[in-house]
């Protein structure tokens, strides 16, 4: 069903944020990106469970406890079959530089949004990935955290157009790190393993809900550096999303990858989740 974006500014319907808001000025702030299934957010826990790590870790008071915030996101969702919100949570407006103003109290965007439809073929005939040249920054303070400063992303985005379907990005010291807009995942010998989030990256919540997956199939996953030797190595290769779900990829530039037997069973055990 197509539909009209609508957006709540701290549960009011409305669009309008004030320039001062730190998100505009800083990037001072945290977002969540979730799937609507059938009036429900997708992994709404996880999802919350992050937010407020973000929050805590950043010293941002949102003003809003969770029965307040799931009563807010049910009102938007309700009755709506497919479709994705996005949750923006700032450090709040003020007219100070970045020391914040005393008890400032954040603001908060609840937008749904038309769900993202990309080809069925991504997810059953797998994707081509472009190894991106630009790196991300350690930082072990932001590192996990789905804040708001993305520009490393939109960069590595402008390296590629339609050729590829994602990228992949290192640190500085040539591990990899995750997708543009996914995790990464690599099995070699049905041993898995995602790269470690402690310095840089985002930990997403499909990544999450993947490695407890497969610890419960008794597929081993380990979170460790991962070189781009390892990476191109492997006998498979597949991405996470929030939105997309899971994505096995049959390409890095010109090394390829046939659909292995993990993301196979991957799909099946959490098709219900991911349809
Ligand atoms: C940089 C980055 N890494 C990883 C992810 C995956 O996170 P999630 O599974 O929470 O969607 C995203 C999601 O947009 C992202 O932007």
């Amino acid at each position: 069903m197509a539909f009209t974006p609508r957006h709540l500014i701290n549960g009011v319907p409305g669009d309008l944020i004030p320039v001062s808001d730190r998100g505009f000025r800083y990037g001072d702030g945290c977002f969540e990106t979730m799937a609507v299934r059938n009036g429900g957010i997708r992994l709404w826990d996880r999802h919350y469970r992050r937010l407020s790590d973000a929050c805590r870790r950043l010293g941002i008071r949102t003003g809003v406890n969770r029965e307040q915030l799931e009563r807010e996101l049910a009102g938007l969702t309700a009755g709506v079959d497919r479709a994705v919100v996005r949750l923006t949570v700032t450090r709040g407006a003020d007219e100070a530089g970045y020391r914040p103003e005393p008890g400032l109290v954040g603001n908060r965007v609840a937008s749904l949004l038309p769900d993202r439809v990309y080809p069925t073929t991504h997810r059953t005939n797998g994707i081509k990935v472009h190894l991106c040249e630009a790196r991300i920054s350690r930082n072990p303070r932001l590192a996990g955290i789905k804040h708001l400063n993305r520009l490393e992303q939109v960069m590595a985005r402008a390296e590629w157009g339609e050729e590829f379907v994602e990228g992949l990005l290192c640190d500085d010291r040539g591990q990899v790190i995750e997708g543009t807009i996914t995790n990464v995942f690599i099995a070699s010998q049905h041993r898995v393993s995602t790269p470690r989030l402690d310095e840089c990256g985002v930990a997403g919540v499909m990544r999450a809900e993947v490695i407890d997956r497969l610890r419960a199939l008794g597929i081993s996953c380990r979170e460790e550096p991962v070189s781009v030797e390892q990476l191109l190595a492997a006998d498979e290769c597949f991405l996470t999303n929030a939105v997309i779900g899971i994505w096995p990829v049959t390409g890095i530039n010109d090394t390829r990858f046939a659909i292995g037997d993990v993301c196979s069973r991957l799909a099946t055990d959490m098709a219900a989740l991911l349809e």
